[in-house]
C-alpha cells in the first residue's frame, strides 16, 4: 500500500483526479477510533458541540504522535473525518534523511467535505499534528465538565488543541449554512515541531501541479492565547566555533584560547542591539549549547556554541541574512580569523493579517510553518492555549479556551470568505 502511495505523490500533477480512486486504497489500518467519551457535561452554559469537541481533543491527545511517528494519528483522523462524509487524502510524507522505516509511515492529512475527486477550496484551514517529546498522557480535571476545567498532556494545546477546534469550527459553518462544502480544506501536518518538512512536501506537491492551485487564505492555527497574531519573529540558527592554540595554562601568552575568544565574541554578541522594530522587538540571542577545552590546565583549542537568534526585523526574506551579517561583522572585530559561523536556515520576520473585527491582537516569538507553504495568499495566525506551556511538562489549556477558539477560527473563517 505504502508503495503505491509513494507512486501516487510522484505523479503529483495529475492527483487530485485520481485521489477518489486512491481512497480505496487506503482504508484505515486497524486504529481505533474510539475513546472512551468525556464525561457528559450538562452546564448551562454548554454549546450542544462541546462533547464532540472534547472527544476529538481527547482522541488526538492520546495518540503519541511525537514528530516522525504520526502515522497513527493521521490515520485516526482520516477514520473521523471519512466517517463525517469528508473526502480524505493521506499525503506520505518521507522518513527523517529520507529513510522510510517500513513500520512507520507518515502523512499529512488533507480533507474536504464535497464528494469532488479534487478540492476547489478558497480557504485553508491548517495546523499539524506532530507533537515535541515526551508524550505525557491526557488528563482531564475530575467532577462535572465546566468552561473552567483543565486538560492536560502533550499535545493538548500545540497543537491539537487546534486541530480539534478548526475540525469543529468547520462542522459548525456547515451544519448551519454558512459555508459551502467546497470553501474549506483542511490541512494537518507532519514535522512542524522539527524541520518543518510536512508543510515543505504540501508546498512542493502544489509547486508541481499546473496551474499550482491558488488559495485566498490559510489560517494556522497555533498557540496565540486565542489572540490574532500580527505575525511572528523570523530565526537565525547557527553554529559557532572559534579555533585557538593549546597550550600551558601558565603561560596564556604562548598560546590562543578559543574559549576566551568564544567569551568575548558572545558577550558582545548578546550586547548589541542587532535589529529592532516597534511592532516586533527586539533581536534576541539564545545560547543554548557551549562547549570548549579539554582541561583546566590547558588552553583551550576549540570552542563551540549553538545559537538560535529570534529575528525581529524584515523583510520576511532577508531579514535572517541581515542579522547574520551583524553578527559576522562582530566576530571579525573580536578576531578576523578565529570563527567558523554557519547557519543552517534564516528568515526575517513573519508578517500575518490581524486587521479583523472582535480580537485582541499580540506578535508571537516563536517560528510556525507559514515561510514553508509558499504561495500569495492571506494568512491569519490563531489558536488556543499558550505557548509557554506548550512544550513543558505543564502543557494545559480549559474547556473555555477550546470552546472560545472554535468560535474564533469560525470568524476568521468567514472574514476570510467574504473578502
Ligand atoms: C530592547 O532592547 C533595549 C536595549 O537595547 C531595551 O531598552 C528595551 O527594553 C528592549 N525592548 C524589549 C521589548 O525588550
Ligand atoms: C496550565 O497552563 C497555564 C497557562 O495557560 C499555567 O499558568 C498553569 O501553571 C498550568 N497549570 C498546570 C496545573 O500545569
Amino acid at each position: 500500500m505504502q508503495s503505491s502511495l509513494a507512486s501516487l505523490i510522484l505523479t503529483a500533477a495529475t492527483l487530485w483526479p485520481l485521489v477518489a480512486a486512491s481512497l480505496d486504497a487506503q482504508q484505515p489500518l486497524g486504529v481505533s477510533s474510539t475513546s472512551p467519551p468525556v464525561a457528559a457535561s450538562h452546564s448551562p452554559d454548554a454549546p450542544s458541540w462541546r462533547d464532540d469537541l472534547l472527544t476529538l481533543h481527547r482522541s488526538l491527545v492520546e495518540i503519541p504522535s511525537i514528530s516522525y511517528t504520526e502515522g497513527r494519528v493521521a490515520h485516526f483522523l482520516q477514520d473521523y473525518l471519512t466517517q463525517r462524509d469528508y473526502t480524505v487524502w493521506l499525503q506520505p510524507v518521507p522518513q527523517r534523511n529520507n529513510t522510510p522505516g517500513p513500520d512507520e509511515p507518515r502523512f499529512n492529512v488533507l480533507a474536504w467535505k464535497s464528494a469532488s475527486p479534487h478540492p476547489s477550496a478558497s480557504i485553508v484551514l491548517s495546523s499539524h499534528i506532530d507533537v515535541v517529546p515526551p508524550h505525557i498522557p491526557y488528563g482531564i480535571e475530575p467532577g462535572p465538565i465546566t468552561r473552567e476545567t483543565r486538560i492536560k498532556g502533550r499535545g493538548s494545546v500545540d497543537a491539537k488543541a487546534s486541530v480539534a477546534a478548526q475540525i469543529q469550527a468547520l462542522e459548525n459553518l456547515l451544519a448551519s449554512g454558512h459555508v459551502g462544502r467546497d470553501d474549506v480544506l483542511l490541512l494537518f501536518v507532519v514535522g512542524e515541531e522539527d524541520s518543518g518538512d510536512g508543510m515543505r512536501a504540501f508546498s512542493g506537491f502544489l509547486d508541481a501541479m499546473d496551474p499550482r492551485p491558488q488559495f485566498d487564505a490559510v489560517i494556522f492555527g497555533e498557540p496565540t492565547e486565542n489572540k490574532l497574531a500580527c505575525g511572528h519573529k523570523g530565526g537565525l540558527f547557527c553554529g559557532l566555533t572559534a579555533r585557538g592554540v593549546a597550550g600551558h595554562s601558565g603561560y596564556p601568552w604562548l598560546g590562543k584560547s578559543a574559549n576566551g575568544l568564544m567569551i568575548n565574541a558572545l558577550a558582545k554578541i548578546l550586547n548589541t542591539d542587532l535589529g529592532s522594530d516597534d511592532l516586533f522587538g527586539n533581536t534576541t540571542v539564545n545560547v543554548g549549547i557551549l562547549d570548549g577545552g579539554v582541561a583546566a590546565n590547558v588552553i583551550a583549542e576549540n570552542s563551540f556554541a549553538k545559537l538560535a537568534i529570534r529575528v525581529a526585523i524584515g523583510p520576511q526574506d532577508d531579514g535572517g541574512k541581515i542579522v547574520w551579517d551583524r553578527v559576522l561583522a562582530i566576530l571579525n572585530e573580536v578576531d578576523p580569523e578565529a570563527f567558523t559561523l554557519t547557519c543552517s536556515h534564516d528568515y526575517g520576520v513573519v508578517k500575518t493579517n490581524c486587521d479583523v473585527d472582535g480580537f485582541e491582537v499580540a506578535v508571537m516569538n516563536y517560528g510556525t510553518d507559514i515561510p514553508n507553504l509558499k504561495g500569495s495568499h492571506t494568512r491569519y495566525l490563531y489558536g488556543p492555549g499558550s505557548i509557554l506551556v506548550a512544550h513543558g511538562d505543564n502543557e494545559n489549556l480549559t474547556v473555555a479556551d477550546l470552546e472560545t477558539a472554535v468560535e474564533g477560527f469560525q470568524k476568521l473563517i468567514l472574514h476570510a470568505l467574504s473578502n
